[in-house]
């Protein structure tokens, strides 16, 4: 029998490893009460320019604002808090700006505001949650959509969270010490990040809001979840959620969010949503410019295309 050789390899040589992905494989909603639908509207939908989910929970208890492949899920009710800020991509930030001049009217007497910083456009909505919008370019392909959510975590607290999720979630996470304090940067989705930043300062109460992410494994993070009573809803075949994310090597609760866990079989996985195109008005309308439209992107040291670095070299960007 002759001996088989490995085949001999030609070309170009890659570092396969640095377009793997953890089992976290998007962030895709956060969830958040409002006390006013219409408020609510004037500034996600008229102000920041996102897309009303023309098809689920169109009623006025509750509206999913679609940005991207996330979305934010607005329930009527006591308004809550996210102890922390919520980044974002829209293109266009000369448009953004005037979209959000335009809303201090409509928005006076709330706590909207916005403000113009180096690399990014810092807005306040109408209860007080920061939103961060970053034009395209820092997060790979993504052009539109939620790079990332920062949660301001107590000191300490930022090593043993990375742990957490890196031992329950099977997902990339590590500790930059680059910022002023440690922060524990979870890999949950190809250009998406939870990033839970130190703080010295005095954080509020958790009040209840949520996230919601997809695993490819579903059950090996649920049997760890509860094997430490963590799990706190049986919602359905595809989904659980759980609340304290611990101290694994001494149960200590370290930070409450709720996480909704859902399955890539769940009916709702890559639903596509409607993104419009937030400069078409009846003024200057333009036919067949109704949808949101991605841009081709620069190919650059950290641009996109075949050539670009590869995603693991990408994904350093701060999320600061
Ligand atoms: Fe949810």
């Amino acid at each position: 029998m002759p001996e088989r050789r490995p085949k001999q390899r030609e070309g170009k040589q890659y570092d396969r490893a640095a377009e793997d992905l953890g089992n976290i494989v998007a962030l895709e909603h956060v969830n958040l009460q409002i006390e006013s639908q219409e408020l609510g509207t004037l500034f996600y939908v008229s102000g920041l320019g996102l897309t009303r989910d023309p098809y689920m929970m169109t009623s006025t208890d509750n509206m999913w604002v679609n940005v991207g492949a996330s979305q934010f899920h607005l329930i009527t009710g006591a308004p809550q808090h996210l102890r922390g800020r919520v980044g974002l991509v829209i293109p266009g930030r000369a448009a953004l700006l005037q979209r959000l001049e335009r809303m201090r009217g409509p928005l006076a007497g709330t706590r909207f505001a916005f403000s113009e910083r180096d690399d990014h456009v810092e807005t306040t909505c109408p209860w007080g949650n920061t939103i961060v919008v970053h034009e395209p370019g820092r997060f790979g392909r993504l052009q539109l959509g939620m790079p990332y959510v920062v949660f301001d975590v107590p000191p300490g607290a930022a090593p043993a969270i990375a742990d957490f999720y890196r031992q329950i979630f099977e997902t990339d996470a590590a500790v930059d010490e680059t910022g002023g304090m440690p922060a524990a940067r979870i890999s949950v989705g190809p250009s998406q990040e939870l990033v839970f930043r130190e703080t010295a300062g005095k954080l509020p109460a958790y009040d209840g809001h949520h996230i919601q992410v997809y695993v490819a494994n579903f059950s090996r993070p649920h049997r760890r979840l509860l094997e430490r009573d963590l799990i706190t809803e049986e919602s359905n075949p595809y989904q659980y959620r759980f609340e304290t994310i611990v101290d694994l090597a001494t149960g200590k609760p370290l930070f409450e969010i709720e996480h909704e866990v859902r399955s890539m079989t769940n009916p709702l996985y890559a639903r596509p949503l409607v993104n419009r195109n937030p400069a078409q008005n009846n003024r200057n309308y333009v036919p067949g410019r109704d949808g949101w439209v991605a841009e081709p992107m620069e190919v650059g040291p950290m641009g996109i295309g075949m050539d670009a670095p590869p995603r693991a070299a990408r994904s350093r960007q701060a999320a600061e």
